[in-house]
């Protein structure tokens, strides 16, 4: 197993979903997870959960998006533990689906706040913390609406996680140089909520059109599990991942296929 023993491990919105089971994932291997969540209930949660399996963990409340909060956090963790070696970007908000013209600017800028200035708000932070030491993963979650599109999240929210896909590239070159990988990560759907659930939350999106979704657009035939990104996560922060820099990794059961076949199929092919 890969270990990260000593190491720190900043993930944001890890109160639950992705963010928690990336948390796990790196304690499980030695590391401290430094838990972020606007949650911040949630947040102590799962730190005690780690803690009480005799992993380290510490829970910070912040809204990803207030520079100075993300700022006295990152100080804050650096004084206590003396490094940041690994950051993962994950925190988010998807606005609600609404046609561009009933979307309010208010829903965009804050939509665009959490996801895409979060994103660079720790980057930045954790940037300064990691050039003097030659050594740093940063990994940002976006998602295959950033590449794709989304016919159910509305301008905001692919608009956001392309840009998360543009911070991911801007960031990989501007510090591979001091020895930091910065890579990226596309999810496919992933069973963060129970398909029931997901119907419910996930606007335009009937309990049949989420079975449906699983069963015809992914090859693979099963929802993404939290698990699946974690994994991804663990490998782009290990030494196995020490030459990958600024790549976008999908994961997605294959999802993306269709999406080709779907383009290839209005193109005649
Ligand atoms: N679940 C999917 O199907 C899917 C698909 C593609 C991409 N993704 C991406 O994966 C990531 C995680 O998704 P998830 O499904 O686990 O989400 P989730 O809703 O389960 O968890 C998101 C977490 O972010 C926190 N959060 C929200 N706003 C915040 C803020 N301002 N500051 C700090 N924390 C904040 C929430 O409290 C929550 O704990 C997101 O970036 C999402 O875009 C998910």
């Amino acid at each position: 197993m890969v270990e990260f023993k000593n190491h720190v491990a900043i993930v944001t919105g890890a109160a639950r979903g992705i963010g928690e089971a990336t948390a796990w994932a790196f304690a499980r291997r030695g590391a401290t997870a430094v838990i972020v969540d606007i949650n911040g209930e949630g947040a102590e949660k799962v730190a005690n959960d780690i803690r009480e399996k005799g992993f380290n963990a510490i829970a910070y409340t912040a809204d990803v998006a207030d520079v100075k909060a993300v700022d006295a956090l990152v100080e804050d963790v650096f004084k206590k533990y003396g490094r940041i070696d690994i950051l993962v970007n994950n925190a988010y908000i998807s606005g609600g689906y609404a046609i561009v013209t009933e979307t309010s600017q208010e829903t965009w800028d804050k939509v665009i706040a959490v996801n895409l200035t979060g994103s660079f708000n720790f980057a930045r932070a954790c940037a300064a913390k990691m050039i003097p030491k030659r050594y740093g993963k940063i990994i940002n979650i976006s998602s295959g609406a950033g590449t794709n599109g989304s016919l159910s999240s509305g301008v905001q929210y692919p608009a956001s996680k392309a840009g998360i896909i543009g911070l991911t590239l801007g960031l990989a070159g501007d510090l591979a140089p001091f020895g930091i990988n910065v890579n990226c990560i596309t999810p496919g759907l992933i069973r963060t909520w129970e398909p029931e659930e997901m119907a419910k939350q996930a606007t335009g999106w009937t309990l049949e059109k989420v079975k449906s979704y699983i069963n015809v657009e992914v090859p693979l035939k099963r929802v993404g599990e939290p698990e699946d990104i974690a994994e991804t996560v663990v490998f782009l922060a290990s030494k196995g991942a020490s030459y990958i820099v600024g790549e976008v990794i999908n994961v997605d059961g294959g999802g993306i296929l269709d999406s080709v076949a779907k383009r290839e199929s209005l193109l005649g092919f």
